[in-house]
């Protein structure tokens, strides 16, 4: 079905599993900060004690490799590095020393690392300089992205720099539903650009850090969180309202880093002021490949003040995920043909699939959730139709391998195919985990 080069893995992220956020020299999160404020999560937790990874990392290992998982995706805490934003003398090496533990134990096992150097927690002290609407925080992110891969370039050899600049962007800025919680809709345009310039900046000083690890050389990429943009209706202006929306999402993204331009559509919109001459083609620098994280289609009409407006179809009905969002396979094969028309990436991972829904524990310690493994294989079915038809995907990660903290939604939504008890830490493999681990094993599922 799928390439005998296929990676199939799993994906995490640091803030959402780790817990022990005042140990190991670790320095404050923005998301430390932001989870402290009441009301901003929804049963008022924070990512402490999360799935305690941090102190379970041999027990998370040897699930994965029960479950027979190739890759493992999983982020860096930045403020176990630099736990005031600032490196040199200032580094805090048992922040290191963790990651390189965790990476020995996948290699050992032979699962190979893919890391993810920016998964949203942003040191508290560069928040307070102005966080990703200062310009400098660009420098300290390279300045980071060097620090992290000279050390553990030595044996990973497949990086990330960012995951999902959009969120960031404007969860982060314009609706403040994620930290650092601005509602500032005037910095969206820098935000982004500092996004994506800091990427381009760290593609070659990763890359130069790289010298060894089981891929052949450095593979250096970024994942972007993209979604097909559908009409609610064939009426022009819902048509138009498609063109926006997937400017905004997709476009605003994609363009500058495979064509080395921002959309004119969508500067217009959205001005950017201080683009420095050389900074687009920084943040064009050629990446090894590109991470995709899908979840779900957008239905746009057109909304007041000219903006697009996310809807539902009149008597939808579609079955839909514990998060409200729409199950709808088809969307992966059609953003991937997609991009392989408009951008041909070198190579794409799915760096991100999976989905919430109400699980339980029942008897004898089971994990029952069809509806998880209908929705994995179904996505993994488009995955197998887009490679067949020439799409250069070479892997997929389920998102996520552990039950975990849920950015503003908590503990009260589950993505793993592993559950979690979070009051005794016991980890269960789900019905879901089991089926990949035959799908993994070529069993059959
Ligand atoms: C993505 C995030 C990931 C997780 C899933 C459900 O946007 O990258 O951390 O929250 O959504």
């Amino acid at each position: 079905m799928t390439p005998s080069d296929f990676l199939w893995g799993a994906a995490t992220s640091a803030y959402q599993i780790e817990g022990a956020t005042r140990e190991g020299g670790r320095g404050e999160s923005i998301w430390d900060r932001f989870a402290a404020i009441p009301g901003k999560i929804a049963d008022g937790s924070a990512g402490e004690p999360a799935d305690d990874h941090y102190h379970r990392v041999r027990e998370d290992v040897a699930l994965m490799r029960e479950l027979g998982l190739q890759a493992y995706r999983f982020s860096i805490a930045w403020p176990r590095i630099q736990p005031q934003g600032r490196g040199g003398l200032s580094t805090n090496r048992a922040g290191l020393d963790f990651y390189e533990r965790l990476v020995d134990l996948l290699l050992q096992h032979n699962i190979r690392p893919f890391v993810t150097l920016y998964h949203w927690d942003l040191p508290q002290a560069l928040q307070e300089r102005g966080g990703w609407a200062n310009r400098d925080t660009v420098e300290r992110f390279v300045e980071y992205a060097d620090s992290v891969s000279y050390r553990l370039g030595d044996r990973v050899s497949d990086w990330i720099t960012h995951n999902e600049p959009w969120v960031v962007a404007h969860l982060g800025h314009v609706t403040g539903a994620h930290a650092p919680g601005l509602t500032r809709p005037d910095l969206y345009p820098r935000v982004v650009h500092h996004l994506l310039l800091s990427h381009g900046l760290a593609v070659p000083v990763v890359r130069g850090n790289v010298r060894g690890g089981p891929g052949v050389s450095a593979r250096v990429g970024i994942t972007l969180n993209l979604t097909p943009v559908e009409p609610l209706s064939a009426h022009d202006e819902d048509e138009r309202a498609v063109v926006i929306e997937d400017g905004l999402r997709n476009r605003l993204f994609l363009d500058p880093l495979f064509k080395g331009s921002y959309p004119s559509d969508i500067l217009e919109r959205r001005p950017l002021l201080e683009i420095e001459t050389g900074e687009l083609d920084r943040i064009a620098t050629p990446i090894d490949f590109l991470g995709v994280n899908y979840y779900t289609r957008t239905i746009v009409t057109m909304g007041p003040h000219d903006e697009p407006k996310q809807t539902l179809r009149p008597g939808d009905n579609a079955e839909r995920t514990a998060m409200g969002w729409e199950v709808y396979p088809p969307g992966l094969y059609d953003l991937l043909a997609r991009l392989k028309r408009d951008y041909d990436p070198p190579a794409i991972y799915i760096t991100e699939n999976g989905a919430a829904f109400e699980d339980e524990v029942g008897a004898h310690g089971a994990v029952r959730d069809p509806r998880r493994v209908a929705y994995l294989d179904a996505h993994v079915e488009q995955v197998a139709r887009a490679v067949a038809d020439g799409v250069p995907v070479k892997g997929y990660f389920a998102w996520s391998l552990l039950d975990n903290w849920e950015w503003a939604e908590g503990y009260t939504k589950r993505f793993g195919i592993v559950h979690v008890d979070y009051d005794t830490q016991t980890r269960t493999i789900k019905d879901s985990g089991r089926w990949y681990q035959r799908l993994i094993a070529g069993e059959g599922t």
